[in-house]
């Protein structure tokens, strides 16, 4: 078939010692972030880029179409995308773009797709739009009854202390960890006004102020539609790896200052090592997330445990991210993996349910 890929990338860092400066000097969140781990990862501190892909990435989805028999055209998401699809006119787009501005940037492609009448992998423009909206989401999720944590939206201080803590603190529309540090779990008011501002200092945007849910971490990989909807091998954050004095949180510290490719944290296990019916309670929850939000073809549900061992759902991500280098530890091609399926055949396995989805129709 004659693809598209329709993608976003990280800027290339030309001048490694240029940027690192640059990141801590600009960037609003150097001033927040621990000491030590700035001087140590300078080049990291930066985040605004954190959500995009690798070109190494966007390579490995194109060489596993390829391998799948296709012919690949590249499309950056960016104003000229909508021209360049129009020329090249595909059969199909595999998307992962994540877009560039606005809360409702990872939706700008698949309503461009859907207003040239492509067909296209993953969910609708509404529903990646939703999901991207942490509370958007748990809105929906609360009317069908699906566990998630109790919050409110803010972006002025609070002035009393009687909320209830301990608290987690978010933007309301990142992802790929971005803007939750160590600090976004506060235990008092004054704490809380400082992830406040922060949040609104570095982003622009209302925080979530959700409950605290402290039980295991777990994130469960996505596959297909409607009855066929496949929930791959359940994978389970050993967050007691977390280096001593951080909090037990899958937080921007963690993601990408602790757990790299040369000092790879021990902190998945995958299938969970849990009993089979709370391994089911998981299963269950995510589908009737899934259903519930109309998500289309894959995606990767992160969910934890309340004090009850009730599975509680944190987010949802119907664009996972999906690094090819296993030493990355990025967890749908992980869970992918454990059900016997490489990344190319993961690839092309959501290209089929897309095109399996469309035939349904
Ligand atoms: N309400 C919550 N209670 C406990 N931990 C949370 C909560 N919300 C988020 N977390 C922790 O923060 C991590 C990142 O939050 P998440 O909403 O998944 O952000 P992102 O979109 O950046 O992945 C989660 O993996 C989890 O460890
Ligand atoms: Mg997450």
């Amino acid at each position: 078939m004659k693809l598209a890929l329709t993608y976003n990338t990280k800027k290339e860092i030309s001048n490694a010692e240029k940027v690192s400066e640059a990141s801590v000097n600009n960037s609003e969140a150097g001033k927040y972030i621990n000491k030590e781990l700035v001087e140590n990862y300078p080049e990291r501190v930066d985040d605004t880029f954190a959500e995009w892909d690798s070109m190494e990435t966007i390579d490995a989805v194109k060489t596993a179409l390829e391998t799948g028999g296709h012919k690949v055209s590249l499309v950056e998401a960016n104003p000229d995308a909508f021209e360049k699809l129009k020329d090249i006119n595909p059969e199909f787009v595999y998307n992962v773009a994540e877009g560039f501005y606005g809360a409702s940037r990872e939706s700008q492609i698949p309503a461009l797709l859907e207003m040239l009448n492509l067909n296209f992998t993953g969910s609708d423009s509404i529903t990646i739009g939703i999901c991207h909206d942490k509370s958007r989401c748990k809105e929906i999720l609360s009317y069908y009854k699906i566990p998630n944590s109790k919050f409110f939206l803010t972006d002025k201080i609070i002035p009393t202390n009687n909320l209830g803590f301990p608290k987690f603190v978010k933007p309301l529309h990142e992802g790929s960890s971005k803007g939750i540090y160590n600090s976004s779990l506060v235990n008092n008011v004054k704490e809380l006004n400082i992830e406040i501002e922060r949040i609104k200092d570095c982003y622009k945007q209302p925080a979530i102020v959700e409950d605290f849910i402290d039980g295991k971490e777990f994130t469960v990989a996505m596959l297909g539609n409607g009855d066929d909807v496949k929930v791959l091998p359940i994978v389970e954050m050993n967050l007691d790896f977390v280096p001593e004095g951080f909090n037990k949180i899958y937080s921007y510290e963690v993601k990408w200052f602790f757990d790299t490719r040369e000092n790879q944290l021990d902190i998945f296990t995958c299938p969970a090592n849990i009993d089979d019916s709370l391994y089911k309670n998981i299963e269950k929850v995510c589908k009737d997330a899934y259903k519930v939000l109309r998500i289309r073809d894959w995606a990767r549900i992160d969910v934890r445990l309340d004090k009850n061992n009730v599975p509680n759902i944190i987010e949802i991500n119907p664009l996972p991210g999906i690094l090819p280098d296993p030493r990355d530890n990025s967890c749908y091609p992980k869970a992918a993996r454990h059900a016997g399926m490489d990344y190319n055949s993961m690839i092309n396995a959501v290209l089929d349910a897309a095109i399996q989805r469309i035939k349904n129709k």
